[in-house]
Parts: structure tokens; C-alpha cells; sequence
């Protein structure tokens, strides 16, 4: 992304998102004090550990959240709108239409009984207001774009009739159908072999670049980061503990969890998982330490770190800004 992309307003901007789960065992707080911000055009990646709160974040920027859950503050600013502020009716309205999701596991995420032709043109009956016969043209159009042969066939599949890999691009055709201006995929590689993860990222970045939609790509995958995303919104224990420009958090990696996530990034495709090499163990939210969620594991820990609220957000740059009171020891 070049830097005029600074002066245009965000297409979505996370303010203060706190979702926690109240369950019979006590809160569970997942998400405590996420925000980020999104370009349009651009792809921002959400990284951090298993458990960290990537995908209840999507789930509350989206309203899908599951039972138990509940969305306690933030703002969540899209195209002009809050979207904390709206009804589910209304949501039912920018899901698939403004916002598509494409989720790790697109078998479950699609309709056993239904053909792909169908599942491809039912949001675009619903959405873009297309008979039936012009979706299911569409559909042929855009199973083509995300390159499935012979499409006209295709479209008469059911979902188990296609590999793991092309479902993944079936379900990414349906997602952009309604052509929305954000995509959010959370994890969507994580069932595939190399090859087709490859394969499936170059295909995420021909759509992004022939339809301007933005991207949310949630990963726990530092390779994939660096060879997708433009911006990057570092997660731990319901934190954005880091954000900003890509290439200024690979280049300049502020916080001590950045900075072990980034200790060794591997070839794109290497299966290790290098977030497991950050020792120690993330924190349980339904029993967050006092302070920095990140202090019991952080060597460079002091005594504040452990107690009271989490850290403010300091800014390294306009751009780039990370919750660590070491920064506050930098300014002073
Ligand atoms: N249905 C649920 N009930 C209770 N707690 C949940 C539920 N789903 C997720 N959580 C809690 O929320 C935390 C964040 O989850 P999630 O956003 O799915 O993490 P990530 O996507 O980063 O792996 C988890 O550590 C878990 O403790
Ligand atoms: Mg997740």
C-alpha cells in the first residue's frame, strides 16, 4: 500500500471492542480492547495464538456471536455506520452483502443438500435482487474467476463432489458474488496442503486486485502475513497488543510478543508452527492475569506490568501503535 492510503478514511475501524462470555463457570473475557482499523482495498491480517480472540472479534464485528456471548462496548465503524448500533435485521442486511465471510472449514460452512450453482446463486437472489436464472449465470462467471473448469458442470455439484481446495474457492466465489467491500476469512488455509494454500492465496489477491474488496485475514501463520497482508493487528488475550503497516511492524517490531512472533519467520508454506515457539503458555481469559495479559511469559517484564489494567496504546508512529509500558519508559 502506498502512503496516501494514510489520508482516506478507514472503510472499517474497531473502537473499543469488548465481547465477553458469561458462562456457569464465571466471564470469560475474549475480547477486552480490540481496535484496528481497515483501508479499503487493503488486506489487514489478524495474528496471534490459538485462543487469542481473532475470531470472536469477527463474530462481533459481524453479530454473530454465539450463545452465551455478549458484546459489552466499542464502536464498530463501517462505511459510514455503526454497526454495534444496529438491529439483526439490519445486519441480516450487510452480512453477504457488504461483508462476506469465507470460514476455515467450508463444509460445514455450506449446505450438504444444496449444489454449488444454488448455494453461489442464492445470495446473489437474495442480495443483488437476481432471478434465478441470471444467478445461476453468475454463478458460472464467477466459479470461472476463482478458476474452477468447466463450471457449467460444476455448478451442478454438491459441496462433498469437490476437493478441499475447490470448495474453499467455491465458497470464496460465493462470498464475492454480491461484490462486497470487505472479505473476511478466517483461517481459511488451515485444512488445505501446501500447494493448495498457495495456490488459494494467489487466487485471494487476483480478486482483491480485480475488485478493490478489502480484506480481514485471520492467521496464525507469520508467513502467510508477510506475503499477504498490507497491515497487521497483532492478538493477545483479547488485545490488540500491536498494530499497524506491515513492512513497519516486520521492519520495527515494538512489542515483546511482536518481537518473538517475529524471531523466526518461516518460508511460506513450512507447516511448523512458529507461534508455539513463543514460550510458555497463553493466558486463559476466563482467569486473565492482572496487568499485561503478556507479562507472565514477557522477560522483559517489569513490576507495573502485573498489576492494575492492561497498557495504554503508545504510538511508534502515526500508523503504528502498541500496548506495552516499555514505550512509556522510551518517551519519558
Ligand atoms: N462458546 C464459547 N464459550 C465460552 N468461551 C468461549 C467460546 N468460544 C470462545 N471462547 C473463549 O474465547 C476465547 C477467544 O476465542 P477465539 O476468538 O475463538 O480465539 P481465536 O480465534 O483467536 O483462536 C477463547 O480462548 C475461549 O476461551
Ligand atoms: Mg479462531
Amino acid at each position: 500500500m502506498d502512503s496516501d492510503t494514510q489520508e482516506q478514511a478507514p472503510l472499517l475501524e474497531a473502537r473499543g471492542l469488548q465481547t465477553h462470555f458469561f458462562t456457569r463457570v464465571g466471564v470469560v473475557k475474549a475480547v477486552n480492547d480490540v481496535n484496528f482499523q481497515v483501508m479499503p482495498g487493503e488486506t489487514l491480517g489478524l495474528v496471534g495464538e490459538s485462543g487469542s480472540g481473532k475470531t470472536i472479534t469477527v463474530m462481533s464485528i459481524l453479530g454473530l456471536l454465539p450463545r452465551g456471548a455478549e458484546r459489552l462496548k466499542g464502536e464498530i465503524l463501517f462505511e459510514g455506520e455503526d454497526l454495534a448500533k444496529k438491529t439483526e435485521k439490519e445486519m441480516q442486511d450487510v452480512r453477504g452483502k457488504r461483508i462476506g465471510l469465507i470460514l476455515q472449514n467450508s463444509m460445514a460452512a455450506m449446505d450438504p443438500v444444496f449444489t454449488i450453482g444454488t448455494q453461489i446463486g442464492e445470495s446473489l437472489v437474495v442480495h443483488k435482487k437476481m432471478s434465478w436464472k441470471e444467478s445461476l449465470q453468475n454463478a458460472v462467471d464467477l466459479l470461472r474467476k476463482v478458476r474452477i473448469g468447466a463450471p457449467e458442470l460444476r455448478i451442478k455439484n454438491f459441496p462433498h463432489e469437490l476437493s478441499g481446495g475447490m470448495r474453499q474457492r467455491a465458497a470464496s466465489a460465493a462470498a464475492i458474488g454480491p461484490q462486497p467491500a470487505l472479505l473476511i476469512a478466517d483461517e481459511p488455509t488451515t485444512a488445505l496442503d501446501v500447494t493448495t494454500q498457495r495456490q488459494y492465496l494467489e487466487l485471494l489477491k487476483e480478486l482483491q486486485a480485480q475488485t478493490g474488496v478489502a480484506i480481514i485475514f485471520i492467521t496464525h501463520d507469520m508467513s502467510i502475513v508477510g506475503s499477504l497482508c498490507d497491515r497487521i493487528a497483532v492478538f493477545y488475550g483479547g488485545l490488540v497488543v500491536e498494530t499497524g503497516p506491515k513492512d513497519e511492524l516486520f521492519k520495527n517490531p515494538t512489542h515483546p510478543y511482536t518481537k518473538a512472533l517475529l524471531g523466526a519467520i518461516p518460508v511460506l508454506g513450512d507447516k511448523v508452527d512458529r507461534l508455539q515457539s513463543v514460550e510458555g503458555e497463553p493466558p486463559n481469559p476466563g482467569q486473565l492475569p492482572p496487568g499485561c495479559p503478556f507479562a507472565p511469559r514477557c522477560s522483559a517484564a517489569m513490576d507495573k506490568c502485573h498489576t492494575g489494567d492492561p497498557p495504554p496504546q503508545y504510538q511508534v508512529s502515526d500508523v503504528h501503535g502498541v500496548r506495552c509500558w516499555l514505550m512509556e519508559e522510551e518517551n519519558a
